[in-house]
């Protein structure tokens, strides 16, 4: 019995990782370069689907190989406070006696700790001692550390950011203070990642300086002869077959974004299993990529409009007809029979809701892939 070697589920690692080579590079050179490397502190953004998730599992794979300590959170309600009970668990007492709530970096906890309210457990100097004090832990070797990843950063509340943020901007200067040479040093790597919207929203206020100067990478559509390859590959070692052109076919239709990359995948590679043949086949492609458009539409299109009132809807269905080309303003007004400030009020919206962004030249597009195709469809 053949196994469907695709996986279109979120946060599951694929067969093959496609074209994420040089990210991955900028991290595990910062972990074997020492503190102070800047792919130490990284912030990765990306749409929906288009593999964060499976990125920070591959980090911290890269980080257990290099005998570091790992610790995966996902942002939400008592973030902070989760983290400092996994980096002290019961039995490891957090001396209160050895915070000095005086110490301040210049720029970000002075002003930030100010305004901020921490509760005593999402405490940003309780949060440093725990990683202080796990950090002197035997089990941590010379010149490794602790890497923490945060998922779904932008669901982060401020104040826990700001603690995080203060927390680890503690631990690097604290480790400066100690003689220890560098090399030697245990030091704190931390990923955040999150969707691109966040940059601007989160961004603007003091946990800016110090994301700011985190290595920031996008994830992007994967190169499309990258994803040919990995189709040729992946159905090979399945045991099945398929020709260069099909495979090629198959990775265009998919336009490289990695969530529809296995989704065709694993509709092409169904259709031929379905039929009993081990050879995907052209009009298994097809077949495979209508499968795929439709269980795209239930998994991303179906809930983005999830809450949307009949006056958004009818804006975005005005935009549709031009997609997967940006909209001119303008014609919005014509096509939805409503006035232009009423086109004003609801691109507003829209944009505040992420369903759209504006691409300049007065256009808007649609900021959920997909989503225009799908609107013109209903
Ligand atoms: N580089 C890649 N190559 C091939 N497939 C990938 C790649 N990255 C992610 N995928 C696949 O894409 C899908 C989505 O990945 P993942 O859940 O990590 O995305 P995400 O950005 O975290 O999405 P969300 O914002 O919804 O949480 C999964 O099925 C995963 O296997
Ligand atoms: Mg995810």
């Amino acid at each position: 019995m053949r196994v469907n070697p695709f996986k279109p589920t979120a946060g599951k690692m694929p067969p093959i990782l496609i074209g994420r080579q040089a990210i991955i590079d900028d991290f595990s050179e910062a972990l074997t370069n020492g503190v102070g490397a800047p792919g130490r502190i990284m912030l990765v953004t990306g749409q929906r689907g288009f593999g964060k998730t499976v990125m920070l599992t591959e980090f911290r794979r890269i980080a257990k190989a290099q005998q570091w300590e790992v610790i995966g959170e996902t942002a939400s309600a008592g973030l902070v406070s989760r983290l400092i009970t996994t980096l002290a668990p019961s039995g490891m007492r957090l001396n209160q006696a050895d915070f000095n709530p005086s110490i301040s970096i210049p720029g970000i906890a002075s002003a930030s700790l100010g305004q901020a309210h921490f509760s005593a457990e999402s405490n940003p100097l309780t949060l440093r001692n725990a990683l202080n004090k796990r950090l002197e832990s035997k089990k941590i070797k010379d010149g490794k550390g602790i890497l923490i990843t945060i998922d779904e950063t932008q669901a982060a509340s401020r104040e826990d950011l700001v603690a995080i943020a203060t927390a680890v901007q503690h631990v690097i200067t604290d480790a400066d203070e100690s003689d220890v040479p560098d090399a030697k040093k245990k030091g704190v790597a931390i990923v955040f990642a999150g969707l691109p919207y966040m940059v601007n929203d989160l961004l603007d206020n003091e946990v800016t300086t110090f994301l700011r100067r985190a290595l920031r990478r996008e994830l992007d559509n994967v190169p499309l002869p990258d994803v040919k390859n990995a189709f040729l590959e992946t159905v090979a070692d399945s045991g099945k077959t398929i020709s260069e052109t099909d495979a090629l076919e198959a990775a265009r239709q998919s336009e490289g974004y990695p969530y529809m990359v296995q989704l065709v995948g694993y509709y092409m590679w169904q259709s031929a299993q379905r039929r009993g043949s081990d050879v995907i086949t052209s009009d298994d492609v097809a077949a495979g990529f209508s499968d795929a458009l439709l269980a795209f539409d239930d998994a991303v299109c179906a809930p983005a409009l999830d809450g949307t009132t009949s006056a958004e809807r009818l804006f975005l269905k005005a935009m549709a007809a031009d997609s997967p080309n940006p909209t001119q303003v303008g014609d919005i007004a014509e096509r939805a029979r409503r006035s232009r400030s009423w086109v004003s009020k609801y691109r507003a919206i829209l944009i505040k809701d992420k369903l759209i962004r504006a691409t300049g030249h007065g256009q808007v597009e649609f900021a959920v892939p997909h989503l225009g195709q799908y609107l013109r469809s209903l």
